[in-house]
């Protein structure tokens, strides 16, 4: 199969992050922070080098201020759930997935209010109108770091110094973008990451991040067990604990570490231009087929490795399920839980066939595509 689906979860994973899972699992997949044991404290050790690994990665000072998460979703519930109360006042943008876009619609009940900023028909958002939406009251500003529909990249270090100047919260979406464009919390003014440990990091299904700076006051969504101060009844206040209540993913998060490590290995800057260039070919070709309209920013620089397009008035499902079924090509059809995207750049009732690229995709399975949505084109 020729798997360009990264945007969902990459695919494969670099061999090393498989081979870390089973052995944690045979070898010490005992329970972290608990017991005080040979093997407790092996994984404990993991975790923790993962945590200094995506320190590293995103220059975060203390490795403490990392928590983990099951997925992208849970850090984005807790950052902005855990920071927003009745009577706040929250911006973000219509170019939001729903993980984000969800949680601030379910606040506005509790008295939270919200402005979602507009992006024009490319999808692109401009700074200027963010700044112009500050209130009083607003606590926070949420936005994506790349737009998991168009691959729009955001210009989030002007926001982050908006965010700044005004003392309000910025909270980054990381989800498109970690472990392949450079997330600097410190030079990006960034106060909360929220990312997902499954996709450009390389790592399985059920890991996933948040960084919260020193002096951010975050409420926690869930108490219970840390293996930390257990003669308290209260949640304790120290991070990362206050917020990791529960056994960890412990070979999810020490396989995360491995992804990381693979990515340092190969450099970020080399997979990043990799994609990007399996991207710029791939616009190049599919421009040149009658029919097909692609969508967003497509100006290399602006641009992720994320393509959305449609061939005429042609359904998106039904494209995706001509090239799965007979080309054995894996995309996305639909409205990729972004509805508002959606309508922003006009594709909310055919929705759009997404490719999305990875490190381990060639030249080659490009072409494949290109000659794929050739003969489609003619059919449909
Ligand atoms: C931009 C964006 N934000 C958040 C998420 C949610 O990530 P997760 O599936 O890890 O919860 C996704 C997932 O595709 C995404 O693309």
């Amino acid at each position: 199969m020729v798997y360009f689906d990264n945007a969902a979860t990459s695919y494969p994973k670099p061999k090393i992050v498989y081979d870390t899972i089973m052995e944690v699992m045979i070898d010490y997949g005992a329970n972290p922070g608990r017991s005080g044991h040979k093997k407790a404290l092996k994984a404990s050790r993991g975790i923790f080098d993962t945590r200094t690994q995506i320190s590293k990665l995103f220059n975060i000072k203390n490795p403490m201020d990392v928590i983990f998460t099951f997925n992208c979703t849970e850090s984005l519930n807790m950052a902005i759930k855990g920071a927003l109360k009745p009577g706040d006042h929250v911006i973000t943008t219509s170019m939001e997935h729903n993980s984000v876009l969800r949680p601030i619609t379910f606040l506005g009940k509790l008295g939270i209010t919200n402005t979602i900023v507009q992006g024009d028909s490319k999808g692109r958002i401009n700074p200027k109108h963010i700044e112009e939406s500050i209130r009083p009251e607003t606590k926070m500003i949420v936005t994506t770091h790349i737009s998991n529909l168009t691959g729009n990249i955001m210009d989030i270090e002007t926001i982050g110094k908006i965010a700044k100047k005004h003392g309000i919260i910025y909270l980054v979406d990381g989800a498109q973008s970690a472990g392949v464009y450079d997330i600097d919390v410190e030079k990006m003014n960034i106060d909360l990451l929220a990312f997902p440990g499954h996709k450009g990091l390389l790592g399985p299904q059920g890991t996933g991040g948040l960084y919260i700076r020193d002096g951010i006051e975050l409420a926690e969504i869930f108490q219970g067990g840390t293996g930390s101060i257990s003669h308290s009844l209260d949640q304790p206040d120290v991070v990362p604990d206050k917020f990791e209540s529960g056994t960890p993913n412990a070979p999810g998060i020490i396989g995360l570490g491995a992804g990381i490590k693979y990515i340092f290995e190969e450099g970020i800057e080399n997979i990043r231009n990799k994609e990007e260039s399996l991207t710029k070919h791939f616009i190049e070709e599919a421009s040149k087929i009658d029919g097909i309209k692609l969508y967003g920013c497509l100006e290399p620089g602006y641009h992720a490795p994320v393509v959305a397009l449609n061939i005429g008035d042609a359904d998106s499902s039904e494209v995706s399920y001509i090239l799965d079924e007979e080309y054995d090509i894996a995309v996305r059809p639909g409205l990729h839980c972004a509805p508002l995207a959606h309508k922003t750049i006009g594709t909310f009732e055919q929705g759009v066939v997404r490719f999305s690229f990875g490190y381990e995709n060639t030249h080659e399975e490009i072409e494949f595509a290109i000659k794929a949505l050739r003969e489609i084109a003619k059919e449909v």
